[in-house]
């Protein structure tokens, strides 16, 4: 299977996975349909900019899983009652019942379980949930690679107790707590006029007033409800920055909980790679760079260096170019060489079609992946003919001038 974006979709390409469209929807697409012109008209109005198909090229390559099916579907659901119950509560001036708390703290155990047994293979961010909405698949991405952080990071680091001790037990009890802040990190953008939040342009020093509100609004939401300290640690710091040019409290460093300098990490990356109102999503090659170049000014290095082999910035049935010519797509990633993946190349520096000899970029130390837009197009005659798009890897680029304060990245 391969990832292409949805506008490169081809008459007759054969969908890789069903797509869904919403927690209680029918799938748009079934896993095995053959794309016609109504289908891509179908998909552009439901905003889905990438779907994964299955052809010759890239058969037997499976995109990384981190959440399997079954848990997917509790937590889109959970989360979409959850958003419901918070939306009428602001209007009702409630709080979340007990029911929905002992729900959170379900799908963030369901989501540590899968996050635990995947612990040894690199993320991506595919499809982790069934749903329609930015924040409930924004939280639901956010925890579950919050939690794969956080359990390397635990692991690794461990956590410093109230004396200062640091300590390597309770790590099972802590990622539930911080799994629970995860998905209720962005619960206070409910209060947030929806103007504000899908504006397409910049805000205005007001706007960002308002914008910048949301950790504490969710806080306060949060403040009845029987929710433990440390995970509304979370929704109330997950905007803080290492160098202290974070809000609310402008903290700074280790003054920063840990539990939000791992939320900040992971909310970054994922509002970096997702569609916006104001810009569309960053490869996540280039969030990855964004994050690792901010180690130490934005972020606590401690929990980059654990991000830095947990993502995978060239993921499975991602196309590639590579620096001497050949072009492929990504077979698999090993953690301890995310950015030099194994590719199966299927161009030749001619440019002709050659059949799928993989290569592992971790042993040629002189290759490199210059492009990751490589869009193979094979006709059904045996002379295969590949387009390769000219958008080599770009320097980083500072996402922060679009739409952002000068401290703040984009929309986060
Ligand atoms: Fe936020």
């Amino acid at each position: 299977m391969r990832r292409v974006l949805t506008e490169r979709l081809r008459t007759g390409d054969r969908i890789g996975r069903d797509i869904i469209g919403g927690p209680d929807a029918p799938a748009l697409l079934k896993a095995g349909v053959r794309v016609s012109d109504s289908y891509r008209q179908s998909l552009r109005r439901s905003k889905i900019t990438s779907v994964w198909i299955n052809d010759s090229l890239s058969d037997g390559i499976e995109p990384l899983e981190v959440l399997g099916e079954a848990t997917k579907q509790r937590a889109t659901v959970a989360m979409r009652d959850a958003i419901r119950e918070v939306s009428r509560s602001l209007v009702e001036g409630q709080t979340l019942s007990e029911e929905t708390v002992l729900e959170m703290r379900d799908v963030a155990e369901l989501i540590c379980s899968d996050v635990s047994a995947n612990v040894t293979s690199a993320l991506a961010l595919n499809d982790l949930a069934n749903a329609d909405g930015y924040t409930m698949k924004h939280s639901l991405a956010v925890t579950a690679l919050g939690l794969s952080i956080g359990l390397r990071v635990m692991r690794r680091y461990g956590w410093i107790d109230d004396l200062g001790y640091r300590r390597f037990d309770e790590i099972d009890q802590r990622l539930l707590l911080l799994g629970v802040g995860l998905l209720l990190h962005d619960i206070g953008k409910l209060a947030v006029p929806p103007e504000i939040l899908q504006k397409a342009g910049p805000l205005t020093a007001d706007e960002w007033v308002a914008m910048r509100a949301h950790p504490m609004l969710g806080a306060r939401i949060l403040q009845q409800a029987d929710i433990s300290p440390l995970s509304r640690v979370v929704v109330r710091s997950h905007h803080e920055r290492w160098d202290g040019s974070g809000y609310p409290a402008a903290k700074r460093g280790a003054g920063i909980h840990q539990f939000a300098r791992i939320a900040s990490v992971a909310d970054v990356f994922d509002a970096l790679t997702s569609d916006r109102p104001y810009r569309r999503a960053m490869p996540a090659y280039e969030a990855y760079d964004f994050i690792v170049g901010r180690s130490g000014r934005d972020f606590d290095p401690e929990v980059v260096e654990v991000f830095r082999s947990a993502v995978a910035p060239h993921p499975p049935g991602t196309g590639v170019v590579l620096s001497d010519g050949r072009c492929g797509i990504v077979k698999a990633v090993r953690p301890e060489s995310v950015k030099r993946p194994i590719v199966r190349i299927v161009v030749d520096s001619t440019g002709s079609s050659i059949a799928g000899d993989e290569i592992d970029l971790s042993q040629l130390p002189g290759i490199e992946i210059v492009s990751n837009d490589f869009d193979p197009w094979v006709s059904d005659t045996p002379t295969a003919q590949c387009r390769v798009i000219e958008r080599r890897l770009a320097p980083r680029t500072d996402p922060r001038t679009h739409t952002e304060t000068p401290q703040t990245p984009a929309g986060l």
